[in-house]
């Protein structure tokens, strides 16, 4: 799958060469800095010996720190520009991560996810682990079984072999000075190769101004480097075809994956995103083991009342969590603005628990929300995109979203991901609550597990939205409609063609229509219609089918967004989306994509901007 491929989270150089290790690494991790930057770190071997510095915040933290306190010179080395996931973004949990002895280095991109099995093994085999990373096991399984080899790669094989999750790890031993490893699943990682040096990186981005020339590693393979060549093996040591290919892209576009722009990179990273916000929260047997969510299942038998909390595109998430928490749990749940929340006197206690989505997590409005639920008593917890973040330091529990960094400004990833969370804490509360039985439960889960798969055949078959979205461009108003979870889906479609396209754009409840919107209707006017799946209740499709028929009807051009193999709305629709079929409530995961890509696509045929739209923010960090 393409999308596997794609990186997210962190960003990881390695280099073996002639020149100053340091200073490759460096220039490097500045060109993944848009990865990721809670922190940075670097490891150079010198003289026998490795030396490493690593510094919380962005990298010119570890740029000040590496004036002060300088590194030895050397020419092999690694560095790291972190996003965090396993422990909050902090000096001892930046990487890179050493052994005890302080002989082995290692920086890591991805989740492992038996990590705590693991550490618990190793601290009882006497180890000292100084962080609360998953990494950090890498560091010192790798020192173990290098005792034994004498040989990183071998090293690397066998630990490897023990992880679970998705991971790009690079280490170095001070005991084999003139060798880089690498090791990749499911976590994106290249090697570069030059005259007498070679370098990893989690994308070309990093190296591109020193080779041209790179080797693309394949799913559970090693890499050694070494400054005459690079030698591919698979986990199990069998060597490996080495693939080679020419990097024609710029430093720029090499950045954004190829792609012109973060959106668009972005859009495409979605299947990765959604599957790695639920890794390590299924166990094997099917259940959720949410343990990061620090309120007990007492305190969430004790609940009586959900609100919701968000601003902008987390709040139409917020929207769609309201139909699954309350289906499935029975509590009521309201979303309110944040902006608006406190201001109301909203009536909260002990027994509310309020949820504060925020991909960024610095959001004034929603920051404000939360300390006002708070002061009333009210449990908070955190859905979030950015560890360590002021919204899930402040409160009581989160829940992190693993969309790795969202760079455009308007958001696609970290709303797929919010989405994900948010159904796991509804099913989280019917499990703890027991109002789902544990096979319902299992059946849910299973059906996002197959989420990913699906929003990757949506990309696929994006060609017919893009040409459509270019022949409207010069429309002036496109109105979205939908019922049930595809009401708050035709609000964010909307609002990302408000922000992208600057067009009016209106989303509106489709039973809504008839009391007043409908006069909006004239000829010609883009109408899309988010149908729900007519093998749910068949009295919301029924209904819709009559509203696309109503607004065709007074002359509207009707976009129908429908799954495969509803034929009811064929006869009424002028442009058809099919996606693929889902259970009810998931249907926004794989609803919202092709208006994500209908917007940005509508904005580039009019030349707008469309990573930084005029008058946006990424993070809006004022009331
Ligand atoms: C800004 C951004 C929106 C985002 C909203 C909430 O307005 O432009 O794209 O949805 O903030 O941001 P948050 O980081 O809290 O999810």
């Amino acid at each position: 799958m393409s999308a596997r491929r794609l990186p997210l989270m962190c960003g990881i150089v390695g280099y073996v060469g002639s020149q100053s290790a340091l200073d490759v690494v460096m220039a490097g991790l500045k060109r993944l800095e848009y990865r990721g930057y809670d922190s940075g770190g670097v490891a150079v071997l010198s003289d026998g010996g490795l030396a490493a510095a690593k510094k919380a915040g962005k990298l010119v933290n570890l740029e000040k720190e590496l004036v002060e306190r300088p590194l030895p010179a050397g020419t092999t080395g690694i560095g790291h520009t972190r996003w965090a996931t396993h422990g909050g973004p902090t000096d001892a949990n930046a990487h890179p991560h050493l052994d005890n002895a302080g002989r082995v280095a290692v920086v890591h991109n991805g989740i492992i996810e038996n990590f705590a099995v693991l550490r618990a093994e190793l601290a009882e085999r006497g180890h000292e682990l100084n962080s609360e990373t998953d990494t950090e096991v890498v560091a010192h399984l790798l020192a173990e079984e290098f005792s034994a080899t004498a040989d990183l790669a071998e090293a690397m094989r066998l630990v490897c072999r023990r992880l679970e999750g998705a991971f790009t790890l690079v280490a170095v031993h001070a005991d084999d000075p003139d060798v880089v490893v690498g090791a990749r699943r499911n976590s994106p990682l290249v090697v570069g190769v030059g005259e007498g040096e070679a370098f990893l990186a989690s994308d070309v981005a990093a190296f591109i101004a020193h080779t041209r020339s790179a080797v693309e590693l394949g799913q559970d393979q090693v890499v050694e480097l070494r400054r005459d060549g690079v030698t591919v093996t698979g986990f199990d040591g069998r060597p490996a075809e080495v693939h080679s290919y020419h990097v024609d892209w710029d430093a720029s576009a090499a950045e954004k994956g190829g792609y012109d722009y973060f959106m668009l990179k972005e859009i495409a990273e979605q299947p990765k995103a959604v599957a790695d916000t639920l890794l390590g929260r299924i166990d094997p047997s099917g259940s959720l083991t949410l343990d990061e969510v620090r309120i007990s299942p007492s305190e969430l038998r004790e609940i009586d009342k959900v609100v919701i909390v968000a601003c902008g595109t987390a709040f139409h998430a917020g929207m769609i969590a309201k139909y699954a928490i309350e289906h499935w749990t029975r509590i009521p749940c309201e979303v309110e603005l944040a902006s608006e929340f406190r201001y109301r006197d909203p009536i909260l206690d002990g027994r509310s628990l309020v949820i504060a989505i925020s991909q960024s997590g610095e959001t004034m409005d929603t920051l404000m929300a939360l300390r006002h639920a708070r002061e009333q008593g009210s449990k908070v917890l955190a859905i979030c995109n950015t560890n360590g973040s002021t919204i899930p330091r402040e409160s009581d529990a989160v829940l992190y979203t693993h969309a790795g960094p969202e760079v455009a400004v308007a958001s696609t990833k970290a709303f797929l991901t919010q989405l994900v969370a948010c159904y796991l804490v509804a099913l989280y509360l019917g499990q703890v609550r027991g109002t789902k039985w544990g096979d319902e439960i299992q059946a849910v889960i299973k059906d996002l597990s197959r989420i990913s798969e699906e929003v990757e055949r949506v990309l696929e078959t994006m060609e017919p939205v893009r040409a459509l979205a270019r022949t409207l461009a010069d429309k002036d108003t496109v109105l979205f409609l939908g019922r049930h979870v595809g009401y708050p889906v035709a609000l964010e479609g909307a609002l990302k063609l408000k922000e992208l396209a600057y067009m009016h754009a209106e989303g509106f409840a489709a039973g809504e229509l008839k009391h007043g919107p409908i006069a909006l209707i004239e000829e010609d006017v883009p109408v899309v219609v988010v149908v729900p799946s007519p093998r749910g209740r068949s009295v919301l499709h029924d209904k819709i089918v009559s509203n696309i028929q109503e607004i065709r009807a007074r002359g509207a051009r009707t976009i129908v967004i429908a799954e495969e193999g509803d034929e009811a709305v064929v006869p009424y629709a002028d442009h058809l989306i099919r996606i693929p079929a889902t259970p009810t409530l998931l249907q926004p995961l794989v609803a919202t994509v092709p208006l994500q890509v209908f917007a940005c696509e509508l904005a580039t045929a009019r030349g707008n901007e469309v990573d930084q739209p005029r008058n946006l923010a990424k993070s809006v960090t004022v009331e």
